[in-house]
């Protein structure tokens, strides 16, 4: 894990222009910071998600096409603390319908914690977490005999460039059999009034969010970044329909990362690359998938349409 993380920096700040994996926002600190940003106001895309499940519970059971007397397993990558989901959970259960729910993470603690919470919510939920790698975890489930529903939630499918994106709909498609559904959660496109603040909040919380990778590379990888010499520097507009997050270096300055004994000089104005959120439509959602089997069978949004639960099913009846 340390030894990737510094290949991916060396490799990030050697390039032209620089980059950072977004996947290392997310230590003990970013968990955090994430977690805060899920309650910001200006943060829509949890609230409006949420609202989906709490508001349109029986249509999202009525759109999978579910029956109370046909077992499934209810799959989800990358479950968080399941607020969400606990809405459908709920609803399957007071209605008698027999599933198991199998949430997968790379993290036990959050595996520990979501089951710890379901067990006191909802006692009555069949719940077996699966910790590791999600392709890894679902091939290992592929014989099973029953239908799977895979949810994909929280528009994570954006932090994906349009090709990685694509790869990870192959892939997924592969590990999946005829019948199966993917519930995938993203984000709409939209207009930038409604998008930027969302990542440029006025407390300031995701601009710690993204200066804690440069704390975490002076942390981990004996870094000696001025945080202060950083700013964080949100760019979207409707026409690219992907917000991008960016550091952007306040001088001409020089960084050393002991660990991997490298010094990156940044000029003034100069920006390191962090993240992509993609926003999408039917069209993009259609090109990523366009290799995949996957068809879109419908879909539900919430009361502004700011987001959208994709029901995507397997097409490739044999
Ligand atoms: C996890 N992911 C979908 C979030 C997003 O909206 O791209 C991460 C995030 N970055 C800044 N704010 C939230």
């Amino acid at each position: 894990m340390l030894e990737q993380f510094k290949k991916d920096v060396l490799e990030g700040l050697s390039a032209e222009p620089k980059r950072l994996p977004s996947k290392y926002f997310y230590d003990e600190r970013g968990d955090e910071l994430f977690v805060q940003i899920m309650h910001l106001p200006e943060y829509y895309l949890t609230r409006a998600e949420h609202e989906i499940f709490r508001d349109q519970t029986d249509n999202i059971i009525q759109e999978l096409g579910i029956s109370p007397d046909k077992h499934f397993e209810l799959i989800e990558l990358g479950a968080g603390d399941g607020t969400k989901t606990k809405e459908l959970l709920a609803k399957l259960t007071a209605n008698g319908f027999s599933f198991e729910y199998l949430p997968i993470d790379i993290s036990q603690n959050a595996l520990d914690g979501l089951k710890g919470s379901l067990s006191l919510e909802l006692p009555e939920v069949c719940c077996r977490p699966k910790q590791g790698d999600y392709f890894e975890v679902l091939e290992s489930l592929k014989s099973g005999k029953h239908q799977k529903i895979v949810l994909f939630l929280g528009s994570n499918i954006g932090n994906l460039s349009d090709e990685r994106a694509t790869d990870f709909m192959n892939e997924l498609g592969k590990t999946l059999n005829s019948g199966d559904i993917l519930f995938l959660g993203v984000d709409n496109l939209k207009d930038e009034s409604i998008v930027l603040p969302a990542y440029n909040d006025s407390s300031g919380v995701t601009r710690a969010f993204n200066l804690n990778l440069l704390e975490r590379i002076n942390r981990e990888l004996d870094a000696n970044f001025i945080i202060e010499d950083f700013e964080h520097a949100p760019e979207y507009t409707v026409e690219s329909g992907v917000a991008k997050s960016f550091l952007k270096s306040m001088k001409d300055q020089r960084v050393t990362i002991d660990s991997i004994g490298a010094e990156f000089h940044f000029k003034k104005g100069e920006k390191i690359h962090t993240e992509v959120s993609r926003k999408y439509n039917d069209v993009i959602i259609e090109k990523i998938t366009k290799n995949a089997p996957f068809e879109i069978s419908s879909k539900l949004s919430d009361s502004n349409n700011y987001f959208t639960d994709y029901i995507l099913r397997i097409s490739n009846y044999s």
